[in-house]
């Protein structure tokens, strides 16, 4: 049996916080238990990856170079892209928006691939997608969210220095983004680009020669304006305006990685202004041994469950 992953995604957008219909025995939570309710039996396309914007849609889009999609492009458009490797012409659409107040969702209209692309949304609301595969590694594109039914994705071609596949952004408070790593990119650049690629030796350091382990980087902003980088199995906080790492942490005590493809998960704890001095507590979760990536394409799995944090005191 196929396991559909749109259709879990739009179950999980449901998740409200107070419709009791269904009463779980957790008292804890008493007056805070949801409810499932699938929105959408198929909407056309996976969600490889998925942004809320600031007006409650959200932009979900995958991979372009798979195949058709199950929904069309409007008025009979076609993307013609002879580097696809699936289809020279495709009048499929790999993007949709969907508008959580009415339920619906309309096709939007990608030129290159983004697949294990990344973003960020800046202050204005515009989502400032990065890098992709193939005829998208080097591309960004822009979603601005409109009020009426036409915007769409804007792209620019060649706009980033080097390519980024699986590599991370975050917004910075002078407006910028800082997009690090990717797939053997041992280096960060700007958006707007300004400046060039810096090169980041800690990239290299981390990069596992059988199974990378440093993708997709952990990235946070620390309250001291630096940027907290975890790749693998180690974490630095880089000040990017001068390149120079200030600080290595120590290293994550059980050295298993916790980057892609031994992919983990992180979160910056809620800082509380409050205490004089605010402490930044970064939280890691997941992550697999070194060589499972190998050992799962060989269809050996196994299950761990790791936890740390790491704390700026
Ligand atoms: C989507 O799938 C349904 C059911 O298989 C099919 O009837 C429909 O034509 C498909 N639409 C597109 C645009 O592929
Ligand atoms: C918002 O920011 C994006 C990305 O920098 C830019 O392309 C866009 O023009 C901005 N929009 C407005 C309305 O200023």
């Amino acid at each position: 049996m196929t396991f559909n992953k749109t259709e879990l995604l739009l179950l999980s957008f449901f998740f409200t916080l107070h419709s009791p219909a269904i009463s779980w025995t957790t008292p804890s939570y008493a007056g805070r238990q949801g409810e499932w309710c699938l929105l959408q039996s198929n909407i056309g396309i996976t969600a490889m990856h998925m942004q809320l914007l600031h007006d409650d849609k959200v932009v979900i889009f995958d991979r372009t170079d798979f195949g058709k999609s199950n929904i069309s492009l409007p008025g009979g458009r076609c993307r013609n892209d002879n580097k696809d490797m699936a289809l020279g012409v495709d009048c499929t659409a790999h993007s949709i928006l969907y508008d959580i107040a009415t339920n619906s969702y309309r096709a939007l209209m990608v030129q290159t691939d983004t697949w294990c692309s990344s973003g960020a949304v800046v202050s204005n609301g515009t989502l400032v997608q990065t890098g992709g595969y193939n005829d998208g590694d080097h591309v960004i594109r822009t979603f601005t969210p409109c009020f009426n039914e036409i915007c769409d994705w804007t792209e620019f071609k060649n706009y980033l220095s080097q390519r980024r596949w699986y590599a991370s952004d975050h917004i910075l408070p002078d407006g910028r983004i800082i997009i690090v790593g990717g797939r053997r990119q041992f280096n960060y650049e700007f958006y707007p680009s300004l400046s060039g690629t810096f090169k980041l030796k800690f990239l290299r350091e981390t990069y596992d020669h059988r199974d990378e382990n440093n993708l997709y980087p952990f990235l946070h902003l620390l309250p001291d304006g630096n940027l907290f980088i975890f790749a693998n199995t180690r974490s630095i906080l880089l000040d990017y305006n001068q390149n120079r790492v200030i600080r290595e942490f120590p290293r994550i005590p059980d050295d298993v990685p916790r980057n892609y493809p031994s992919t983990g998960s992180s979160v910056l704890l809620p800082l509380d202004e409050n205490n004089g001095r605010i402490e930044a507590e970064v939280l890691i979760c997941g992550g697999a041994r070194r060589g499972s990536f190998q050992r799962a394409a060989r269809g050996h799995f196994s299950g761990n469950f790791y936890m740390w944090t790491a704390g700026d005191h």
